[in-house]
């Protein structure tokens, strides 16, 4: 039987993402009361990390760590994968010494080519394309602080990137409104939107776009593995700061989000992130207890 990844939201059920939501709760509950909990005892997680990152790759070292389990790190530099071994021999070779497979890589075709040859759960740790962890752990500080995010109204502004298309994906899943407000020629992926079309909204004007809206979120102008862009996406993206002026038209009880890192100054201001309506160190922290309710349901 081939085993079960997590490469996009939409490798989930609704049902599903909610019961790992509320999961990922009682997993916070129980690591903050200090009450010992080690589901993968001797289990073991491979992450391949091809790009930076502090987040993710501490949030999952963690998380197998308190679970009992192991985690090895492992960067192009130190591996056969970074020179030029073929992902579908990695596959075969790595899955079959541990139980499962975390990576964060560039083409989202790279993880599905490894997943295709794995024999154990691949879980996407960012491609170009997705960002799904991200997801579990914003939909859950979400869903702490205000409850269901069903039929609310979220605005994304900024790039319509990785993340934008998680949020996509997320939108249908739990079946909130979702508007997505960037320049013109930085839009999401047209046939995720036209799929999505009944859950998603494309707008190039932000001021309008984030009246009425329960949650604001954005992100870097320029990802990783987008630098030499950086000049020209800020000059692009000059209104589509999340400043306290874009706050203030959004509802009064709106959430910020941030996947963080954050350029303070770019696309949000410093005010702005360090507000009490700011939920970003939740979020982040978030992302601990939302993999671990991630890796228990594929892996136990
Ligand atoms: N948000 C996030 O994925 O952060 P890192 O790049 O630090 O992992
Ligand atoms: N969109 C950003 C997210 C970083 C966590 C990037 O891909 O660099």
């Amino acid at each position: 039987m081939s085993p079960r990844h997590f490469l996009t939201l939409m490798d989930l059920s609704s049902d599903e993402l909610k019961q790992i939501l509320n999961r990922a709760s009682e997993l916070k509950k129980i690591h903050r009361d200090g009450t010992l909990y080690q589901p993968l005892k001797n289990r073991v997680l491979a992450m391949i990390f091809e790009k930076s990152s502090t987040r993710t790759r501490v949030s999952f070292e963690a998380g197998m760590a308190q679970f009992g389990g192991h985690a090895i790190f492992l960067s192009p530099r130190d591996t056969q994968l970074g020179r030029g071994e073929p992902i579908e021999d990695s596959a075969k070779v790595i899955s079959s010494m541990v139980d499962a497979v975390m990576i964060r890589t560039f083409d989202h075709s790279s993880i599905e080519t490894f997943a295709k040859n794995s024999s154990v759960p691949v879980i996407n740790a960012l491609t170009d394309d997705f960002h799904p962890c991200q997801l579990l752990a914003d939909m859950q500080t979400y869903q702490e602080h205000r409850g269901s995010i069903e039929g609310k109204k979220v605005v994304w502004v900024g790039d319509g990137n990785n993340m934008c298309h998680s949020y996509i994906n997320a939108a249908e899943l739990l079946n909130f409104n979702l508007v997505v407000a960037c320049p013109n020629g930085y839009e999401p992926n047209k046939s995720l939107v036209d799929q999505y079309a009944h859950r998603v909204t494309v707008v190039h004007d932000a001021k309008e776009a984030v009246k009425a809206a329960d949650l604001i979120v954005t992100d870097v102008f320029a990802s990783m593995g987008q630098e030499d862009e950086q000049d020209k996406r800020l000059n692009d993206f000059q209104s589509f700061q999340v400043n306290n002026e874009l706050m203030s038209l959004a509802n009064q009880d709106a959430l910020f989000m941030h996947c963080l890192p954050a350029h303070r100054g770019e696309e949000v201001t410093a005010d702005v992130i360090d507000h009490p309506e700011s939920v970003v160190w939740d979020e982040a922290e978030n992302r601990l207890h939302a993999q671990k309710a991630l890796l228990e349901f594929l892996l136990c």
